[in-house]
């Protein structure tokens, strides 16, 4: 089996972002066949079907299609704004489930971890983008799930898991995605 791109999201914009810190740490615990992309997706212009339907849409969005078109698989990391999901990671996935008929998403695997710095760990993003993701046909990995609370305190001063445990459950989680994206890779 070949090198398979996976393009990781982060949901928070945030300079110095939980979510970032966590997507790169998980990304970096990915074995070498995996070939990771980080996706910049605060520069996208939001969403808005007039540009589509007069066939021209931003440079961003272009250059956005292209990439998830190129892409095998998704590692999404994100926190949650009011019990649901973030609003740069929503425009994202419409950005690239459009125009009508080509959903760019459909079809490839992705996982999904969710961060909060309070104890409830992201729980209403992470089940509000599950909904979003199902209908874009995303295949999702269900377990292990990963709703991970108090984020700040599992963290070190240079982003870095700050124990043990920590550094296994997020091995862990890398490993099985790993095993998911190869699943749905092809031949
Ligand atoms: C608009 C907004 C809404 C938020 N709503 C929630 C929430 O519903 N639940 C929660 O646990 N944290 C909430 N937070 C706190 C963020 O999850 C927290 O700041 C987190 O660290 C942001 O992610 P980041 O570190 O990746 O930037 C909210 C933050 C913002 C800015």
């Amino acid at each position: 089996m070949g090198i398979l791109k996976i393009g990781v999201f982060a949901g928070s914009l945030r300079r110095e972002s939980f979510s970032g810190k966590i997507a790169g740490i998980v990304a970096d615990m990915l074995p070498e066949d995996l070939q990771v992309k980080t996706v910049d997706i605060g520069g996208l212009v939001l969403y808005n079907q007039d540009y589509d339907d007069q066939g021209a849409p931003p440079r961003e969005w272009a250059a956005f299609r292209q990439e998830i078109a190129s892409l095998d698989g998704f590692l999404f990391v994100t926190p949650e704004y009011n019990r649901s999901m973030t609003p740069a990671l929503k425009n994202a996935l419409d950005i690239g489930s459009r125009p009508f008929g080509q959903n760019l998403w459909s079809g490839k695997p992705g996982a999904l971890i969710s961060i909060s710095q309070g104890q409830l760990g992201g729980f209403g993003a992470n089940h509000h983008l599950r909904q979003t993701m199902s209908f874009l046909n995303i295949l999702l990995l269900s377990q292990p799930e990963a709703y991970i609370g108090n984020v700040a305190s599992l963290l070190n001063g240079r982003g870095e898991p700050a124990n043990q445990s920590t550094k296994n459950f997020l091995q862990e989680y890398a490993g099985a995605f790993a095993l998911w994206v190869r699943r749905f890779a092809r031949p």
